[in-house]
């Protein structure tokens, strides 16, 4: 059954005074006047035990959102036996009724429940409401559409037949579980991860950020709303380590689907790498990790576009993205133009909670995000000379978890807020002498081990051509003359290689062969 290619979902307008907006700030009020109750979902069954642990806005640390319930070994294994229990009847349930409960579950996010979903990211990950549109509402619809439409187009692919000989494929679900650990910047993602394996025909046990299980749980209602069968995904909240451990250590660990840290994702390749010997298969490993990601001005670039680009890319959602802008590399032909007119748009910027919509800049995530994106700020503080705050730099926590959009000014371009990921609103820039631009594509190449975003700014169709062909390993998703973030479903497929992933590409057909092994069949007669 071929289901046609899908328009992306539009991005409504929360302007002043509109219908949108007024709803929205309805849905928002509505989730802060609860405290919610938020279960484990294991084997369709809602479990309530265990520590219970607090949610709280990371822009309002004293209000109450909820609490959910700290997951346990024992909730481990019962997710795992319950993802594998419901195996048999999910792979064999026929493509169209599995892939219209993705579509109704697209339908009722579109519909019924996208204020709620924003207003859930709003308040969990504090994010402003246009940042909450563009991501769980239009670019998680996005991929629940798009990857029905990718894997019927997988599931036509069929190989040639003779007269005689009758060949054919059979796309059937690996063999076994597959665990989906989800990051907390994106509800897109932790949308994407658990469904696009699930569409296959494969189970999945979930365990997203402690930070997204706000948001993730609201996702979760949605799922059971559209028809999701007990035990195709469970939701659980267990330490990431300990949860790791058990599923590394099960005979029918079948892959992972992780967005996450570097680190992290290396240390699972090695458990699941000590563990080989005891699978059915090998597991298929999927990630999407770090990004030190950078902007390319050369000396024919249009400097308000370069600005804008900055702006928008390196502090929209607080830097928090793993794409953001974090390394500019500006001519100096242009740097005082580039400069002026970012730090006059960065200015614009407020800083608060999300309940006002006049805020572009929120909180960052967590106390642990907090310390260690101010650390760097610190840093430069007390450097001595080889770098300097141009812009920004105060930050507070007695209330939220607020840091000013900053931009660090260094001579040095491998100053380490030039190499290392941060991960929140830290932009460093450095100017370069406009003559020797093309040595400089060899230091935004070896200057960092990630490549996942970045982006170059020219005027001229040969420079542009000459750094497109010199900067090819240096990021899985390249952008000329734009921002390098806000990848979009179907257009932009997402990922990269190097230390950022297996570069599997979200948003493409390429993630979804990865949760299928193919069975061909031959047939004579
Ligand atoms: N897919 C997200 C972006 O492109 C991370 O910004």
């Amino acid at each position: 059954f071929d289901f046609a290619e899908p328009k992306n979902e539009p991005v409504l307008n929360y302007g002043p005074g509109s219908h949108e907006r007024k709803e929205l700030q309805k849905a928002v009020a509505e989730l802060k006047a609860q405290v919610r109750d938020i279960p484990m979902y294991i084997d369709g069954e809602e479990v309530r035990n265990g520590e219970k642990k607090d949610i709280h806005p990371p822009h309002e640390k004293a209000h109450l959102l909820g609490h959910y319930y700290q997951s346990n070994e024992e909730h481990v294994h019962q997710a795992i036996d319950s993802a594998l229990a419901a195996r048999e009847s999910w792979a064999s349930t026929s493509w169209e009724h599995r892939a219209n409960i993705f579509l109704k579950a697209a339908d009722l996010l579109a519909t019924k429940y996208r204020f709620r979903m924003n207003a859930a990211t709003m308040l969990g990950q504090s994010k402003n409401a246009y940042q909450a549109e563009i991501d769980s509402a239009c670019e998680l619809i996005d991929f629940l559409r798009f990857n029905v439409h990718f894997v019927s187009q997988i599931y036509k692919g069929q190989p040639l037949s003779s007269p005689g000989i009758n060949n054919r494929m059979e796309y059937r679900p690996l063999e076994g579980f597959i665990l989906a650990v989800t990051p907390f910047n994106f509800t897109a993602i932790g949308g994407n991860l658990p469904t696009a394996p699930a569409m296959c025909g494969n189970v999945v046990v979930w365990k997203p950020a402690n930070t997204q299980i706000y948001s993730a749980s609201v996702f979760m209602e949605i799922l059971i709303e559209a028809g999701l069968p007990a035990g195709v995904i469970n939701l659980i909240y267990p330490p990431g380590a300990m949860v790791g451990e058990v599923c590394y250590a099960h005979p029918d660990f079948a892959g992972i689907h992780f967005t996450g840290s570097t680190g992290v994702f290396q240390s699972m390749w090695k458990s699941i790498g000590m563990n080989i010997a005891r699978y059915k298969s090998y597991p298929r490993i999927v990630g999407e990790t770090g990004g030190k990601d950078f902007v390319f001005a050369h000396p024919s670039a249009h400097a308000a576009a370069v600005a804008t680009g900055l702006a928008r890319g390196a502090f929209e959602y607080q830097g928090q993205k793993c794409s953001a802008a974090s390394r500019a590399y500006i001519p100096s032909n242009l740097a005082d133009e580039i400069k002026e007119k970012l730090i006059a748009q960065v200015k614009t910027m407020k800083m608060g909670p999300v309940d006002d919509f006049t805020n572009f800049i929120n909180a960052v995530i967590d106390e642990k995000a907090f310390n260690s994106i101010t650390k760097y700020i610190d840093a430069v503080k007390s450097s001595n000379g080889a770098a300097k705050i141009i812009c920004g730099g105060n930050y507070d926590s007695s209330k939220g978890y607020f840091i000013e959009p900053t931009i660090i000014e260094t001579t040095d371009a491998s100053y380490s807020s030039m190499c290392e990921e941060i991960f929140g609103p830290v932009l460093t820039i450095y100017t370069y002498e406009a003559d020797n631009w093309v040595e400089m594509l060899d230091v935004v190449d070896t200057t960092s081990p990630y490549a996942l975003t970045g982006s170059i700014f020219s005027q001229d169709r040969y420079a542009i051509e000459f750094m497109a062909k010199k900067l090819v390993n240096s990021a899985g998703n390249f952008y000329i003359n734009d921002k390098p973030t806000g990848a979009v479903v179907g257009q932009q497929p997402f990922g990269g290689a190097r230390a950022s992933g297996t570069n599997d590409k979200a948003g493409s057909i390429l993630n979804l062969y990865r949760w299928l092994s193919p069975r061909t069949i031959k047939e004579t007669y």
